[in-house]
């Protein structure tokens, strides 16, 4: 992925598509805005707050319940983009489709009610060492409840699964492999499909967290036959506040409900309760209509534009990107697998990320410095955080120079 490839490809004008973001153009501490923080939250489109504005002024009513037209129409608009995902991510049905708060809740959404069903003691959960905290933690409070253990495959020097260890820590304990699709941290992406049969040759289900590769590479489920996987909304060009949990019919069937309340339920009386199907035994409550309908608009602007010409954009910005910061005297890149999508992540010799990220910040450029809610990944790389750069579409090669000028100059302030 890492090649140069898409230089020769005819690709959209970038700064046409940027007026169809109006925070990028503004001043940030008196110089031009250079948002290069896209793997923490994307920035959205007119189309998707304009979707926003539409709702609540035209036809903000709660859903599902109501016979008035407002409540058909707001109910009609938020099945729509049930729809839209099922077709995204290639699902067999809509109905395996569940509107979660984002990612973290749909992995947790999996350990609290497929995993307290299943998992027993001395059950394993095998995790990758590169996971966001969100894919380690909820395991482990099931694991705790449990007695069952969480054990993280090795990562190698260059930032990628070692696939052999993890082929060698599967065996017939194993009931969950859950894995990141592409790593928040350095961008790496993984072999879900072949991470997949590995699970299922030993009998486990496989969850996929697809937080980081939603907007960028081809989802299919059904081709990577994921038993689970989720995604953030508001990374995909979305709202915050809403994402999705996709799971196979067969496995959501036999799952409890999680949240309980309205709309999950078929009937409720003293003597007990039942529940309704998929996908509303999953969605306890008024949901977040305004963003379902928004995170729409945002999927549409993706498939407008369509897939591989945004990651052949982001791919140019990654090889730039990668070129110029590697000649920056004493900068090393943290996470150099040929596969990657466009983070750069990095340590610079004798200087504190975050002293990188505030100088940043006062040139304008907003990148994110730290752990990146991957702790043990850090660990493994025997570093305390790394500064990380993470590039879309919308970006260009002169907002890649301008962090390079930009880290040249904190060098010669910090060194
Ligand atoms: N998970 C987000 C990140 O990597 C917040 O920045």
């Amino acid at each position: 992925m890492l090649t140069s490839t898409a230089e020769s490809a005819i690709l959209p004008d970038v700064y046409l598509l940027r007026r169809d973001f109006p925070i990028l153009h503004q001043e940030l501490n008196g110089r031009p805005l250079v948002y290069l923080d896209n793997a923490a939250t994307t920035q959205k489109p007119v189309q998707v707050i304009k979707a926003l504005q539409d709702y609540y002024e035209g036809y903000n009513a709660n859903i599902h319940r109501g016979l008035h037209t407002l409540a058909e129409k707001a109910t009609a608009e938020y099945e729509a983009t049930r729809q839209t995902v099922k077709a995204f991510i290639n699902a067999n049905e809509a109905e395996e489709v569940i509107f979660t708060r984002g990612t973290t809740e749909g992995i947790n959404l999996v350990a609290q009610t497929w995993g307290r069903t299943n998992i027993k003691a001395g059950d394993e959960i095998v995790v990758s060492g590169m996971e966001h905290h969100s894919n380690i933690v909820p395991w482990q409070m099931l694991a705790a409840e449990k007695g069952a253990k969480v054990i993280a495959a090795p990562i190698t020097d260059s930032g990628e699964l070692d696939y052999e260890a993890f082929l060698g820590l599967l065996n017939e304990r194993t009931r969950v492999v859950s894995v990141m699709h592409v790593s928040n941290a350095m961008g790496t992406v993984n072999p879900a499909k072949a991470i997949i049969a590995a699970a299922h040759s030993v009998g486990a289900i496989a969850l996929v967290d697809a937080a980081q590769s939603a907007a960028h590479l081809d989802i299919d489920v059904q081709d990577l036959d994921a038993d689970f996987l989720a995604f953030s909304a508001h990374k995909t060009y979305g709202p915050t506040g809403i994402g999705v949990l996709y799971g196979k019919r067969a496995l959501l069937d036999a799952m409890p409900p999680w949240q309980g309340g309205g709309e999950m339920i078929k009937e409720v009386s003293f003597a007990g309760s039942t529940w309704n199907e998929l996908p509303y035994k999953f969605e306890a409550g008024t949901p977040n209509i305004a963003d379902t309908v928004a995170f729409r608009a945002a999927l549409e602007y993706i498939n407008n534009i369509g897939k591989p010409v945004l990651a052949a954009m982001e791919n140019k910005l990654l090889f730039h990107a990668t070129e110029a910061l590697s000649e920056i005297p004493g900068l090393r890149i943290i996470g150099t697998s040929p596969e990657k999508l466009s983070i750069v992540s990095f340590v610079i010799e004798g200087a504190h990320h975050q002293d990188i990220g505030i100088m940043l910040d006062n040139f304008g450029i907003a990148v994110r410095t730290g752990h990146h809610c991957a702790q043990p990944l850090m660990n493994r790389m025997c570093i305390a955080g790394t500064t990380r750069a993470s590039f879309t579409f919308y970006n260009t090669l002169e907002e890649v120079d301008a962090l390079a000028t930009g880290l040249r100059k904190v060098i010669k302030m910090l060194l």
